[in-house]
């Protein structure tokens, strides 16, 4: 491994949804981080507005890219490879990004890396926790995505997804029901927190044994979804309160069970003995509280990032480009368009 001084410097930015990010690392060395967010102008919508976010990022993206190379203490000349997120993703939104790191490639003559978001969110463990190993799970939970990716180097196989709702769109769907402001996630599990976690036994989606056998590692957690807001409008119907702590903490227990039983059981299948937590919903208190307990106390390798790198930002992009050119995957081409569907798959566009 390159020592630190010799080692790649890679400019990466994020532009996927709502958050323009840019980070800049030296190899597993993370320089700066620098994130400018519009969910402010979003929130009163109750979800982030595709064109009021490209805006966004158009206009926050050269002070962003400013503020990264004086914290980092490097100029644009130093910056060996330049990677920004090509999918998935807001169209409009990843294209700012993209197109700022197509410019910026072309002007330094470097490499440019479109690498995947999601992957992304895996890779970032890379400047907390050191180089990951070759053999790997990954569960990516996010606001879009709830996914168990078996990942050997660059190679990314899908084991297990989510059939209908991700578990923050999820949590993001309950909080409008609760009348909590968007996003919904972070406030249940503020308010969770405070609760009994055995207070209601929601339902766990895909645990019987006939879903077992077909969707062994899929997740659903449009039926949770569902069950919290009945039971919140039964409360209201009969005219009693509602006791949102209990709530929350019920409907966080039911999804952090859910997403750990079927981890567990992918890594025992396929043999894995290492687990990476990544995305939004990898902040999240319960979750991160119970996948130590399962997968560590299973006796598996657990690396959960800081909650600074589980949400968008440019520093995961900027790892996920060191990966890329680390493990000799071809450069994208300049040419490259944004992907919003890009497949979990690929790592590289
Ligand atoms: O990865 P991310 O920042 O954006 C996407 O790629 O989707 O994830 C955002 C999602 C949202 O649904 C948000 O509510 C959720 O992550 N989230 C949380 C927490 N922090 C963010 N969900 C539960 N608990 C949290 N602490
Ligand atoms: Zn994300």
């Amino acid at each position: 491994m390159p020592s630190k001084t010799d080692a790649p410097v890679v400019l990466g930015i994020e532009s996927s949804c709502d958050e323009t990010g840019v980070g800049i690392v030296r190899g597993f060395e993370l320089l700066a981080d620098q994130v400018a967010s519009s969910m402010e102008q979003h929130a009163r919508f109750g979800g982030v507005i595709p064109e009021i976010a490209s805006r966004a990022h158009l206009e926050a993206f050269v002070p962003t890219l400013a503020a990264a190379l004086e914290t980092a203490g490097v100029t644009l000349g130093q910056v060996d490879a330049v990677a920004a997120t090509a999918g998935p993703g807001l169209m409009g939104c990843l294209t700012v990004g993209l197109s700022a790191a197509k410019a910026l490639a072309l002007k330094l003559g470097k490499p440019l890396y479109g690498v995947n978001h999601i992957a992304a969110h895996g890779i970032v463990d890379e400047l907390v926790d050191g180089e990951l190993p070759g053999r790997l799970m990954a569960l990516i939970v996010s606001g879009g995505h709830s996914s168990l990716l078996l990942v050997e180097g660059t190679h990314v196989e899908e084991v297990g997804r989510t059939l209908d709702d991700a578990a923050g769109e999820c949590f993001d769907k309950v909080g409008r029901v609760l009348g909590l402001p968007y996003p919904g996630g972070p406030h249940i599990d503020k308010l969770g927190q405070k609760g009994d976690p055995k207070a209601i036994r929601f339902p766990r989606g895909l645990t019987r044994r006939q879903d077992l056998e077909k969707h062994p590692y899929d997740f659903s957690f449009s039926g949770v979804k569902t069950a919290v807001a009945r039971w919140v409008e039964a409360r209201e119907d009969a005219g009693e309160p509602v006791p949102l702590e209990d709530v929350a903490a019920s409907l966080a227990e039911a999804v952090a069970d859910v997403l750990c039983s079927k981890t567990l059981a992918a890594m025992r299948a396929t043999g894995t003995t290492t687990l990476v937590v990544g995305g939004g919903f990898s902040a999240n208190s319960e979750l991160r509280a119970k996948i130590q307990d399962v997968i560590g106390g299973a006796g598996m390798d657990v690396r959960i990032p800081p909650i600074r790198y589980c949400t968008d930002n440019g520093a995961m992009c900027a790892a996920a480009g060191y990966y890329a050119l680390r493990h000799g995957l071809p450069p994208s081409s300049l040419d490259i368009p944004a992907d919003s569907g890009m497949p979990l798959t690929q790592l590289v566009a």
